[in-house]
């Protein structure tokens, strides 16, 4: 599996709010150009410690986030419950929060042929129609583009797409980035998700101006949702797993704001004692807004 970081805080604020907005919304199309592994063998370490153990411990403080289809999974497969615990990707995630629809349609891509397996393999068992999904080993970038280019526009608007790379700018053969995938199937109506991070506070910065740049040629409303480790601009800081991620949003339908909002305020509560494994505040603080409403064309 070439994923190695599922399960630190990045991949909580990632799953939780994916998977209640994929239940909220019910696409009729799951699409993501970066799918990972729809399950990983689940152990301990500072990052994940942090992040999945200390949610798992945590979550039932409040009911929104017990109750939610996220920790409705890790209570399913991520505790030790006498079989080997797993860690559920965006996957199975997505299978979960779209169990109630047999007709949704799924494609997954990844340049990682044993996770793309890991998929097909959860697919048949958790699907009544496994055909439904489409998995593609290879660029996502360049097989996403491609099939924005092939579907009509009102099919389109009942696509979610989750843009998950490791690396924001890296480029793949034909000089394309995750940036001009997300402006891309944003101008073309569909519901788009686009996760980013950074591990300290520079990082945080460029990232930003990214998002920035990346607002200014798309035609929507753009929405982020972030967490940031208070400590993150500590000198002595290290991150565990990120300092700070989010979701960058185009198209989704504004009543799913406040569901999403509000579990970032419950997640910010249940981290409000913590700290990180080298003694540091692990204070988490939730923003969320409008993306450079200025310069919007
Ligand atoms: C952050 S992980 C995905 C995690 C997954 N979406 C989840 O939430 O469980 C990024 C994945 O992108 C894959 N990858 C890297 N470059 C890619 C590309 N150009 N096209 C498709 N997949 C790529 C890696 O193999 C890795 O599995």
């Amino acid at each position: 599996m070439a994923n190695q970081h599922f399960g630190n805080i990045g991949d909580i604020w990632k799953h939780l709010p994916i998977t209640e907005l994929l239940h909220v919304i019910h696409p009729d199309h799951y699409w993501e150009s970066h799918a990972g592994s729809a399950l990983y063998p689940l152990s301990p370490n500072d990052a994940r410690n942090f992040g999945v153990f200390h949610f798992m411990q945590h979550a039932s403080e409040h009911p929104i986030l017990r109750d939610s289809i996220y920790t409705q999974c890790l209570n399913d497969i991520a505790l030790d419950s006498g079989k080997s615990p797993v860690y559920p990707g965006s996957a199975y995630l997505a299978f979960a929060a779209l169990a109630d629809n047999p007709a949704s349609q799924y494609c997954f891509c990844d340049i990682d042929g044993n996770s793309i397996i890991s998929i097909t393999d959860t697919a048949e068992q958790l699907l009544s129609d496994p055909k439904n999904v489409q998995t593609h080993i290879g660029d996502g970038i360049q097989t996403i583009m491609g099939k924005l280019n092939q579907t009509d526009v009102v099919e389109l608007s009942g696509v979610f797409l989750l843009i998950d790379p490791f690396h924001l700018t890296a480029k793949n053969d034909t000089g394309h980035t995750s940036l001009d995938l997300f402006s891309i199937a944003a101008n073309c109506g569909c519901m788009t998700v686009l996760w980013y991070c950074a591990q300290t506070q520079d990082e945080r910065n460029n990232v930003n101006m990214h998002l920035d740049q990346l607002a200014t040629g798309i035609d929507q409303q753009l929405w982020k949702s972030e967490i940031t480790l208070r400590s993150i601009s500590e000198p002595q800081f290290h991150a565990p797993g990120v300092g700070m991620c989010g979701l960058l949003c185009a198209n989704l339908p504004a009543y799913v704001y406040p569901t999403v909002d509000k579990l970032g305020q419950m997640l910010e509560q249940i981290y409000t004692n913590a700290v990180l494994p080298d003694g540091l505040s692990g204070v988490i603080d939730y923003t969320s807004s409008p993306v450079l409403e200025s310069t919007m064309r």
